[in-house]
């Protein structure tokens, strides 16, 4: 008889995101005449930047040709979007990196979650609480053992390091959900720490592009040692509206060294080569030249406004809660305001109350983990209209 990877029992039945979707659904067909707000998943409302559709359209038309059309994508990426990327992630920020250090795929939750293939269950995890849900239950689907490192108002949402050492160490700067962020000097220190105990930091920097202050790292590469210990992800979800799209890259540099049980030294860029050409068919090629265009001067013009436009939205949704005494984070290099509940609500009793009496979605800080029970996270995703009229039925409901 077929036999179930026992871990998948242990991890509750719904993903954070589906389980939201369930509760509104279901709120929906309750009472299909009221009006719902969602500014719940972090998901895209503007439509993608004119640049990027030109360069999707005539790809597309490029299919349409015998001498044009493309078959399977190479496995990494296209030359032509890796070099795009080195150089304006990397090299314009100082940093150098080679083209086979990078490797597009079809997002950043994909390769936050697949990374695991090429490491041991054995490995000691630490992940900051709360989290992108991805992080622990991939972990726990493998039946890794982890030490959740919590990130509350109380240590300002700087992580301690963990009790016992790490092998790998899960850090998402801006931080999805709280929308706080790490200096150069605080990200510093894990990266030596990481350097001291031989620790592999998996580096989340998929809301780079919202940072606004000056000293936040863009790229954990940035902090001098890092490539010896770090892999970072990198998505287009959210900086350039690519969540129905699909495109990210993980970049895996080949300093990154790892031991094998008998002691021997392995290449982990070798290792995501090897995984990424069996496991995975490439990103498709109307979605690198898509990705491309993010690139050039007109692209990144573009793709700036509607960063812009986001987080204004967020200055709206944080400005109005605060201005209801309630006490929020983030929300200034991230598109994320983290919120604590009022009245010693939980997460989800906030969750419900607001779905209930306002219409909004949000998702529930408790969702992202245990330290993030008490708290709410909005999302400034939403269109202008939306989330005017959100904050306005929150006015309402909660009082000035
Ligand atoms: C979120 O809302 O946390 C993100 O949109 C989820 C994701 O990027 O997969």
């Amino acid at each position: 008889m077929v036999k179930i990877n026992e871990h998948y029992t242990e991890i509750g039945n719904n993903y954070l995101f589906a389980e939201v979707a369930r509760r509104v659904r279901e709120y929906k067909e309750n009472y299909p005449d009221k009006k719902v707000i969602s500014l719940g998943i972090g998901d895209i409302t503007q439509p993608i930047v004119p640049a990027v559709i030109e360069a999707v359209h005539k790809a597309t038309e490029e299919m349409s040709k015998a001498e044009t059309v493309r078959g399977y994508a190479p496995d990494f990426g296209y030359d032509f979007l890796v070099n795009a990327i080195l150089r304006h992630d990397f090299q314009e920020r100082g940093i150098h990196l080679e083209p086979d250090e990078i490797f597009v795929s079809d997002g950043a939750k994909s390769d936050t979650g697949n990374i695991g293939d090429i490491l041991s269950p054995d490995n000691y995890i630490a992940i900051t609480d709360p989290a992108y849900p991805v992080y622990v239950d991939t972990n726990k689907m493998s039946g890794r053992e982890i030490e959740l490192l919590p990130c509350t108002p109380d240590n300002n949402f700087v992580p301690s390091f963990p009790k016992k050492t790490a092998d790998v160490i899960y850090l998402c700067y801006p931080n999805n959900p709280t929308g706080t962020v790490l200096t150069k000097d605080q990200l510093k220190k894990w990266v030596d720490y990481a350097i001291e105990n031989q620790s592999l930091i998996l580096f989340d920097a998929a809301y780079e592009a919202f940072i606004s202050e000056d000293d936040i790292p863009h790229s954990i590469y940035e902090i001098p040692g890092a490539k010896k210990v770090a892999i970072e992800f990198r998505s287009f979800s959210k900086t350039a509206g690519f969540t129905g799209m699909r495109a990210g890259y993980t970049v895996v540099p080949k300093e990154l060294i790892a031991k094998t049980s008998k002691g021997e030294s392995i290449s982990l860029n070798a290792l995501w080569k090897r995984r990424q050409s069996t496991k995975f068919n490439g990103t498709a090629y109307i979605i690198q030249r898509g990705a491309e265009a993010v690139y050039t001067p007109e692209g990144q013009k573009q793709i700036k406004k509607v960063i812009d436009y986001y987080m204004e939205n967020a200055r709206i949704i944080k400005e109005s809660l605060d201005s209801m005494q309630l006490k929020t984070y983030g929300g200034i290099n991230a598109p994320y305001i983290w919120v604590k509940t009022p009245d010693g609500m939980s997460s989800w009793e906030f969750f419900d109350f607001l779905l209930d009496k306002a219409q909004i979605v949000g998702t529930p800080g408790s969702g992202f983990g245990e330290s993030g029970e008490g708290f709410f996270r909005f999302t400034a995703f939403g269109n202008r209209e939306n989330t005017l009229e959100a904050v306005e039925r929150i006015k309402t409901l909660l009082g000035e």
